[in-house]
């Protein structure tokens, strides 16, 4: 079948031609922070661009809100959010915790840096949130901090189909203690969907898999929508390590 992203696939890999630790996420992320970094906002709603203008705080409230609901964390909580981005849901959930209690990990800390400006001095000096890239210091970071919660909000889709073992393998370390949770976002479909340039949906089956070490507690259904011909269901998904 006919590749309708060859163009920018071809483009991707031959910035990974000159540097072979590139991503698919880091590469993408470069260029949006490239982007935004120079003064081209873009969607000034998007998960990223809301940090720059003056609508952070109210951007992520609804879907902070449902996350809070359900994870009802504690206050003494240890809470992970990965691929935090610019703190969009994390700012919320920073306001929240006591202080200590939020690790915020993404794969350029350009986006938590535009982040942590929209939260302001005053909260980050009080609630004293920690933030690092995804390497493997920052994981052997997130294992220390032993989470409670791990969450990853429209994170998933982004993962290219290269990368989703080392996605899952990392989520599955920072939810290491027994009884930890990891919640987060993704999209079904019966068969693995590409339905934009850096968008992919999987089966349910795929996400159980990846996971198989925790244990399936929850899973939320969202309307189903069509991008480019593909019809994708969104899912939020609470899996727990038995112990
Ligand atoms: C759409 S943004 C969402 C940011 C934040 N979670 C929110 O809801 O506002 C996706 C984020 O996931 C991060 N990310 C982490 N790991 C990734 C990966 N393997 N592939 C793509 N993006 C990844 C990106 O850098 C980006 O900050």
């Amino acid at each position: 079948m006919e590749n309708p992203y060859e163009k920018r696939d071809l483009r991707f890999r031959k910035f990974k031609k000159r540097d072979p630790s590139l991503s698919f996420g880091r590469y993408m992320a470069e260029r949006m922070h490239a982007s935004l970094a120079r003064g081209d906002i873009g969607n000034p709603d998007g998960a990223i661009s809301v940090a720059l203008g003056e609508s952070f705080w109210s951007a992520g409230e609804a879907r902070a809100r449902t996350l809070l609901a359900a994870i009802a964390p504690v206050p003494t909580d240890k809470i992970i959010d990965y691929g935090c981005g610019a703190l969009r849901i994390g700012a919320h959930f920073i306001r929240r915790q006591n202080p200590g209690c939020f690790l915020g990990l993404d794969l350029i800390d350009g986006f938590y840096e535009f982040g942590k400006q929209a939260v302001g001095a005053a909260l980050l000096a009080e609630k004293a949130p920690r933030f690092h890239l995804i390497d493997e210091a920052g994981i052997a970071l997130g294992e220390a901090f032993g989470a409670d919660v791990v969450y990853s909000n429209v994170v998933c889709v982004h993962v290219h189909p290269d990368e989703t073992a080392e996605y899952f393998g990392n989520l599955l370390r920072l939810t290491h203690k027994p009884g930890a949770r990891l919640v987060f976002s993704a999209r079904i479909s019966p068969t693995p969907v590409r339905f934009e340039f850096d968008g992919w949906s999987w089966p349910l089956a795929f996400y159980r898999d990846a996971l198989c070490e925790l244990e399936l507690v929850r899973t939320v259904l969202g309307k189903p929508s069509t991008r480019n011909g593909f019809e994708t269901q969104p899912i939020d998904f609470e899996f727990r390590r038995r112990g």
